[in-house]
């Protein structure tokens, strides 16, 4: 079989990770990079050999010889994108969330069905061993069924001050909350009714990021699960890791507790710092991209090849930004808001 043509669109941190693993999948053809910043598509198409480069996915489009495309461009930009790439036939994998307003949301799953692409959407939290294996215990029956839910999906304050140029254009909600949705939708296997939530602002704004720091919210689930949700990021720099990961899942007969804040499995001290590196979600390892980051993608390419279903569909991830939308509604109002779908 012929390998698979693909394009990466958003050549930034997370466009990086995606390059890493399409070089090995033994196949993909990486055959295309975009971004608005040119001298940014060019360093990764020199680090990575990929022998097209362009600064406009419109002129991608109507140039590149591909089959797939992954979008990694910031958060509210990934719609318009979407619905370029599924006119122009391609399949896509489409990095959290899938897109930031109810009319972006509907214009890619309208033109994705229309086009008749393929669509998977980047929540991997459902390939994070911890969350997987609870979720086996689970659907195994040895939680009964599920009740109650706690998840606390967080980040230290470098991610919105340093890391995203653009997080004041996004939202953690965006950022993490779709993961945490995602999650709890996972766990629950039903869809959100109505949120309450509330949020706090001011230590993101001091420092220069026009953003809400930190979001509590309480979902009810349509078969009458409850689930907490809390989305911050301003957990202190020192945190030894950059997420913050609480979670516990309440059944009818069994509980599991996730801690994924503390990992003690390497503790590293040097001249100037000690952290606890990160061993489950993007590393190497005798230098092949190793983590569940890289499982998703893998799992994306995987399916293209095999025609099986992805493991998160496009309406899951529909359905997750639309609850995200209701999380907004709520704070603005003060009020209780049903999700509609
Ligand atoms: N799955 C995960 O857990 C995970 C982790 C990190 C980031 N992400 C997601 O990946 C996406 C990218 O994040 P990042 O950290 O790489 O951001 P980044 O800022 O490092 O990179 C984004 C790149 O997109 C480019 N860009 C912006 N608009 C564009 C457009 N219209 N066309 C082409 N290029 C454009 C920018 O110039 C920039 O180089 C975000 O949606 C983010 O939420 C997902």
């Amino acid at each position: 079989m012929s390998k698979l043509k693909f394009a990466i669109v958003g050549a930034g941190v997370w466009g990086e990770t995606h390059a890493y693993l399409y070089k090995e999948h033994p196949d993909v053809e990486l055959s295309a990079i975009c971004d608005l910043n040119i001298d940014k598509a060019r360093a990764l198409a020199s680090k990575f050999d990929i022998p097209n480069v362009y600064d406009s996915h419109q002129e991608m489009l109507k140039k590149a010889d591909i089959d797939a495309v992954a979008i990694v461009t910031p958060d509210f930009a990934h719609g318009k994108i979407g619905v370029d790439c599924a006119n122009a036939g391609k399949h896509m994998l489409i990095e959290k969330p899938l897109a930031t307003t109810r009319e972006d949301v509907e214009a890619l799953v309208e033109a994705a069905e229309r086009n008749n692409v393929r669509v998977m959407v980047d929540l991997h939290n459902r390939w994070n061993p911890p969350f997987a294996v609870a979720k086996q215990s689970l659907d195994a029956g040895e939680l009964g069924d599920p009740v109650s839910a706690y998840m606390r999906l967080n980040d230290i304050k470098w991610v919105a001050t340093d890391m995203l140029p653009w997080a004041a254009q996004s939202s953690i909600l965006w950022f993490l909350g779709s993961h945490s949705v995602d999650t709890l939708r996972w766990f629950f296997s039903d869809e959100v009714d109505q949120v309450y939530a509330v949020s706090s602002s001011g230590v993101l704004r001091k420092l220069g990021v026009d953003t809400e720091d930190i979001y509590q919210t309480i979902l009810q689930f349509k078969n009458g699960g409850i689930a907490t949700m809390e989305n911050g990021w301003i957990t202190p720099n020192t945190h030894p890791c950059i997420n913050d990961i609480k979670f516990n899942i309440t059944g009818t007969k069994g509980m599991i507790n996730l801690d994924l804040s503390n990992n003690q499995m390497i503790e590293r001290f040097t001249e100037d710092k000690n952290d606890r590196p990160d061993v489950l979600v993007r590393h190497f390892i005798h230098g092949k991209p190793k983590g569940f980051a890289y499982e998703s993608i893998r799992h994306f390419v995987d399916c293209l090849v095999s025609g099986e279903e992805f493991l998160v569909s496009i309406y899951d991830a529909a359905n997750t930004s639309l609850v995200i939308l209701a999380i907004f509604e709520s704070v603005a109002t003060g009020k209780p808001v049903k999700v509609r779908y």
